[in-house]
C-alpha cells in the first residue's frame, strides 16, 4: 500500500513498495509568497513535470547526478528517495526579484559573476538566508557537503544557460535542493521548472515563469505549455 508522505506547495511524495522508491505527483496549484497565496490551474502540474522531467534527463545525460528514475505518467515520476538538507541554493544570473528589492536595484542587469546565496527551508522562519558557518552551526551539512553542492550548481548553471538561450530564453536565476542517498551520495533533488527558476524571453524580455503569476501577468498554465514547447524542440535537435 502506498503512503503520502508529505504533501508540499505543488506536489506530493508517495512511498512505494520499494522503499528507497518514491511517486512525486505535481499537481495543479501554484503559490507564492512562501504559501500564503495558492490557486487552482488546470494543466499546470502537468507542464511543470513535463519541464523538470526534461530539464533532469538532460542533466543526468551530462553527468549530473539526481533522484529522478523515469516519468510515469503525465503528472508523476519516481524518484530515488533520498534525505533532504533543508536548504535551497540560489544561483543568480541576472538581477532579479530579492535581489533587486534587497538592494534597491532595477531588475535585467546581468551579474558579472553568478550571485550564490543559501536560504534555511522553515516555513515557520519564512525561509531566512544562511551562511556557510550558520549551516555548520546548525548541523545541516559539512563544508564537504557544502563545496560538493555549490560544485553541482555550477554545473547545472553551465549547462543550462546555453540550453535556454538555444531554447530563446535567458536563465535569470533558479532554486535546487540536494538530498543524501542511502549511502551518502549527494544527489541533485526536488525539481526543475518555471516554479523555480526564471526564464525571460531573449528578445522582448516577457516572463516565462512563475512571475507571471506572482505579478499577474498572463495565464500561468499557457506559459508553462510555451516553455515546455520551446525546450522539447531543442533537447530534440541536441
Ligand atoms: O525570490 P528570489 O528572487 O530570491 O528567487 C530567486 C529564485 O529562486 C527564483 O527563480 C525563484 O523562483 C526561486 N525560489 C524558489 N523557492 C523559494 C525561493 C526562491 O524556487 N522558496
Amino acid at each position: 500500500m502506498e503512503k503520502l508522505l508529505y504533501t508540499g506547495k505543488a506536489k506530493q511524495m508517495w512511498q512505494t513498495d520499494d522503499p528507497n522508491v518514491l511517486r512525486v505527483v505535481y499537481m495543479d496549484q501554484a503559490t507564492a509568497l512562501n504559501g500564503k497565496k495558492k490557486e487552482h490551474f488546470a494543466g499546470k502540474g502537468q507542464a511543470a513535470n513535463a519541464i523538470s522531467s526534461l530539464v533532469f534527463q538532460y542533466l543526468i545525460k551530462n553527468g549530473i547526478p539526481t533522484h529522478f528514475i523515469e516519468k510515469l505518467s503525465a503528472t508523476e515520476d519516481l524518484v530515488k528517495k533520498c534525505q533532504m538538507f533543508p536548504l535551497e541554493f540560489v544561483t543568480r544570473n541576472v538581477v532579479a526579484g530579492h535581489f533587486a528589492t534587497r538592494y534597491g536595484l532595477k531588475e535585467g542587469k546581468a551579474l558579472p559573476e553568478p550571485v550564490e546565496e543559501t536560504f534555511y527551508k522553515s516555513d515557520e522562519l519564512d525561509d531566512p538566508f544562511i551562511n556557510e558557518s550558520g549551516t555548520i552551526a546548525l548541523g545541516i551539512a559539512s563544508h564537504e557537503q557544502l563545496a560538493t553542492m555549490w560544485q553541482l550548481c555550477r554545473q547545472v548553471n553551465a549547462l543550462l544557460k546555453p540550453l535556454f538561450e538555444k531554447a530563446g530564453m535567458q536563465l535569470v536565476d533558479f532554486k535546487l535542493e540536494f538530498g543524501r542517498l542511502e549511502d551518502g551520495k549527494i544527489v541533485l533533488a526536488d525539481e526543475f521548472s518555471p516554479d523555480n527558476c526564471r526564464l525571460w524571453d531573449l528578445q522582448t524580455d516577457q516572463h516565462l515563469d512563475k512571475d507571471v503569476y506572482r505579478r499577474k501577468l498572463a495565464n500561468l498554465t499557457k506559459t508553462y505549455d510555451e516553455v515546455l514547447a520551446r525546450l522539447e524542440k531543442v533537447v530534440k535537435e541536441d
